[in-house]
């Protein structure tokens, strides 16, 4: 299987597993995405937008952050971390420690030094380029990171859709020329639907407002839902758009452009760039107004870094040079509740297979039974040789509560096992999504599963 290595497979026993899941609906959660982490023991909220990962949520965090730094690697950007807490004068330079507001958390160390805990790197990593980068050679760069983010909100709400706390993977490129700025800002977009859809999500990208951020270029990433924050306006046809298996080649600028413009031609803007002249032009019965969540941005903001904060190369002609900018930008903790919102049903979550938490659920009907643990014991063993992660419930359980949670926390598919299947040599595998059952041998279930990731 793809991406995946066997020491990180974590084959787990339900009654050796930390699941607190919640009988009742809580009531202060008021989106779905919000209320089945809850109730699948997914996090556990400390403050206000503040949460911890329990060990279910922390699974599928870490399994969106793995797609997201393997596809910001293909599309050739570097990772490193920098810290949460960042200096002040750092910021001051820029001129955003004022203009940031209380949005930012300031910090006053022993020292009386100003501190902050970042919202985002553009500064630090600008520092990072000038001290170690000085010339056009050593061009283009891109660098990233996938570090937690503090943004003091007014209203953090939906759980950890607008949290305070919250994890992003954040990058910054650096080029030499503006042309050369804008294929770092094609490769994103490029690498960025690629990193949705392997979660099983549509992200459309949409032309939109900057913000802080500064600059003339920008696109939100955004899933149609209807708890979605944001109103957009768009072209029906732009969600016919996949980028699929494509065999993208990050280094062709013309490639990267013209992908870019398949995905951004059609019509698809947020309420802050919504024009309503330019969306009369598109066919009445494809104008589509709607809600999504932002699942990413991107920028090109040229040199409104790098002059302020003196980060220059030498160009080919022996001067120096401001180098051009963008930063780029995935909600990683955002994308467990946009997941959710996009895929789940009245009795729980339902994971796309690029994201579950276990690969497949095991349900002993009849616990205790030699032939059926016997049974269960062989298939946990089987899937964990093969480097997948089954999720076995061997608690002494009715049937009942046991389907029960394991719809609640929506792993994809389920293999069930009874006394009356096994005398026929059968158990049962089960599509979480369309709820459709089929009967096999123990080997078989195995095998299709198996193929099942391996396809992915
Ligand atoms: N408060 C938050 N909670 C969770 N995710 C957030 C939050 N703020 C931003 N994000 C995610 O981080 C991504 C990049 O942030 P950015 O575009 O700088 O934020 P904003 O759109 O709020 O200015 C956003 O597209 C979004 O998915
Ligand atoms: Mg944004």
């Amino acid at each position: 299987m793809k991406n995946h290595n066997f020491h990180e497979a974590l084959p787990m026993r339900l009654s050796r597993y930390f699941l607190p899941v919640l009988k009742e609906t809580p009531s202060d959660a008021q989106i779905a995405s919000h209320r089945l982490m809850l109730r699948a023991g997914m996090i556990r909220q400390q403050a206000a937008g503040i949460y911890s990962w329990l060990p279910l949520g922390w699974k599928v965090l870490k399994n969106i952050e793995r797609i997201v730094d393997e596809e910001q690697q293909r599309a050739g950007h570097i990772p490193l971390l920098m810290p949460t807490l960042q200096p002040a004068d750092l910021w001051r330079e820029s001129g955003r420690y004022d203009d940031y507001g209380d949005e930012m958390l300031r910090i006053t160390d022993r020292h009386g030094r100003d501190m902050l805990y970042g919202p985002t790197n553009e500064e630090m990593i600008t520092d990072i380029f000038r001290g170690h980068v000085g010339s056009y050679k050593d061009l283009p760069l891109t660098l990233y990171h996938i570090q937690w983010k503090f943004r003091d909100e007014v209203r953090p709400r939906f759980g950890v859709m607008r949290g305070r706390e919250f994890l992003m993977k954040d990058g910054y490129n650096f080029d030499l020329t503006k042309e050369d700025a804008l294929h770092a800002y094609n490769r994103h977009l490029v690498s960025y639907i690629r990193t949705y859809e392997r979660m099983g999500l549509q992200a459309i990208p949409m032309r939109a407002d900057s913000g802080p951020i500064g600059g003339d270029d920008t696109h939100e990433f955004l899933v149609l839902a209807e708890t979605g924050e944001s109103e957009v306006f768009y072209d029906a046809n732009v969600t016919d758009i996949k980028l699929g298996q494509r065999d993208i080649d990050y280094d062709n600028v013309d490639e990267c452009r013209a992908v870019m413009e398949e995905f951004t031609t059609l019509y698809a803007r947020t309420d802050e760039t919504h024009d309503a002249d330019e969306f009369a032009k598109v066919p009445a019965d494809r104008q589509r107004t709607a809600r999504g969540i932002e699942v990413g941005q991107i920028f090109y903001f040229g040199t409104k870094y790098s002059d302020p904060m003196g980060a220059t190369v030498q160009g080919p002609d022996g001067k120096p040079t401001p180098v051009h900018m963008g930063s780029h930008g995935i909600g990683v903790s955002r994308l467990l509740g946009a997941i959710i919102e996009a895929s789940h049903d009245e009795n729980g979550i339902i994971w796309p297979e690029g994201v579950t938490p276990f690969h497949v659920g095991i349900v002993n009907l009849k616990q205790g039974d030699d032939e059926a643990d016997g049974a269960c014991d062989a298939l946990y063993k089987s899937f964990a040789a093969l480097g997948l992660e089954p999720l076995y419930d061997d608690r002494k359980e009715r049937a009942g509560a046991k389907f029960a949670t394991m719809d609640l926390i929506g792993l994809p598919w389920r293999i069930t096992v009874g006394p009356r299947g096994l005398k026929n040599g059968v158990v049962e595998v089960t599509s979480r999504r369309t709820g459709e059952s089929e009967e096999m041998t123990p080997e078989l279930a195995v095998a299709k599963i198996a193929q099942i990731y391996a396809d992915l």
